[in-house]
């Protein structure tokens, strides 16, 4: 009986989301001063009421990565108006499509120089439930940036995080999830790049950039947490079903008659953004393990049996590491920083 009011608080808004057996609210947010974080989509959505309530509760400083000038400006006035214009200027935005790897480098390098510490990442910014498209430099886009684009940020962050963490403070990593990283092939292996490429349609293709985003935070666990930094966490989180631009605009891209039933009809059931912040806020204030599956509001949950397997979980792992060295390597020399010095964990 537990199990299916879990199911329903994890997922829907409004009185169904107090049925789950493990209760947080952003009240219960920790004091945040003299923190450092930096947000991926902390724009909009989601990652705006991650982005609030980090600040609300005064963290000393937040990196917001995202590509849109005028929707991040739109979020900095928002912030200004209801909590205060020095809770505003406490956001530093960097324009950064994740897709664009070079640039997620560069933008990395920019945050280690500018801070001395971070307390918290969160890897939350996501292309939707949308068709198949390549990049450029020819990597499936749900993969380039979901999964790639925050493994390459990560991995240049990672020795200011281990620094932060050195120096006797907690640093929480969280993935944004989905419970749709169940809906992939039995078969999935990420054993090479054209299994990657192979168009497998939208909900599919969403979902498994949504299985590596697991993936990487148990495979992250075992390398990393508990490999000499138990003080380096991190988790991934399945927000629910959250009213956001993904599921009321994006989602008309992929299903331009079908859409209509997860825009409007279901409306009334989503959570509301700052709903779905919740699971996020508790990996990156409260957690104390690592490498877990982390539904709303704060229920761990096993995941699916694919998102379980260390092995699928170092091959992702060593495709990404494969990927990233061999299409930046052949990038035209000028274009951008090369990755190679780009160290997988
Ligand atoms: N909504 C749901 O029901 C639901 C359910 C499960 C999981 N999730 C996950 O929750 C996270 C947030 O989604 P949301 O629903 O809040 O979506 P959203 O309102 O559309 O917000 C997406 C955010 O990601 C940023 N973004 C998109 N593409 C980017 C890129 N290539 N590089 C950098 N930033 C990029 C956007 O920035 P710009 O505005 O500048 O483009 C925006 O700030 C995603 O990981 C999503 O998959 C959502």
């Amino acid at each position: 009986m537990q199990e299916i009011k879990n199911t329903i608080s994890e997922n829907f808004g409004g009185p169904a989301s107090k049925l789950g057996s493990h209760q947080f609210k952003l009240d219960d947010c920790p004091d945040l001063s003299g923190k450092v974080a930096v947000i991926t989509g902390g724009s909009e959505g989601i990652g705006f009421g991650v982005a609030y309530t980090l600040l609300k509760h005064n963290i000393a400083k937040l990196y917001i990565l995202s590509v849109s000038k005028e929707v991040v400006e739109g979020a900095k006035d928002a912030v200004a108006k209801e909590l205060g214009q020095d809770k505003a200027d406490r956001t530093v935005w960097m324009q950064c499509d994740l897709s664009d790897w070079p640039r997620v480098k560069q933008v990395a390098e920019a945050i280690k120089h500018d801070t001395d510490r971070l307390d918290i990442l969160v890897n939350n910014a996501a292309r939707g439930i949308m068709t198949a498209e390549l990049t450029s430099y020819g990597v499936d886009r749900h993969i380039a940036v979901n999964h790639m684009g925050h493994v390459i940020l990560t991995s240049y962050l990672l020795p200011l995080m281990k620094e932060t963490a050195k120096q006797g403070n907690v640093v929480r990593i969280s993935n944004q999830a989905s419970n749709m990283h169940t809906k992939v092939p039995s078969n999935t292996k990420f054993a090479s790049l054209d299994e990657i490429n192979k168009d497998l349609g939208p909900n599919e293709q969403y979902g498994r950039s949504k299985l590596a985003a697991i993936l990487y935070a148990r495979y992250f666990d075992r390398k990393v947490t508990r490999n000499g930094h138990p003080n380096v966490l991190m988790n991934a989180t399945h927000p629910g079903f959250v009213s956001s631009k993904q599921s009321r605009t994006d989602i008309f891209e992929a299903f331009p008659l079908g859409g209509w039933a997860m825009s409007h009809g279901l409306e009334p059931f989503k959570k509301d953004q700052f709903e779905g912040a919740v699971p996020t806020v508790f990996a990156v204030t409260m957690a104390d393990k690592s490498g877990q599956y982390i539904c709303a509001p704060a229920i761990p949950e096993a995941g699916s049996e694919l998102s379980q397997s260390e092995e699928l979980a170092d091959a992702l792992m060593e495709l990404t590491r494969n990927v990233v060295r061999d299409k930046m390597r052949s990038e035209p020399a000028g274009k951008g920083s090369p990755l190679d010095d780009f160290v997988l964990h």
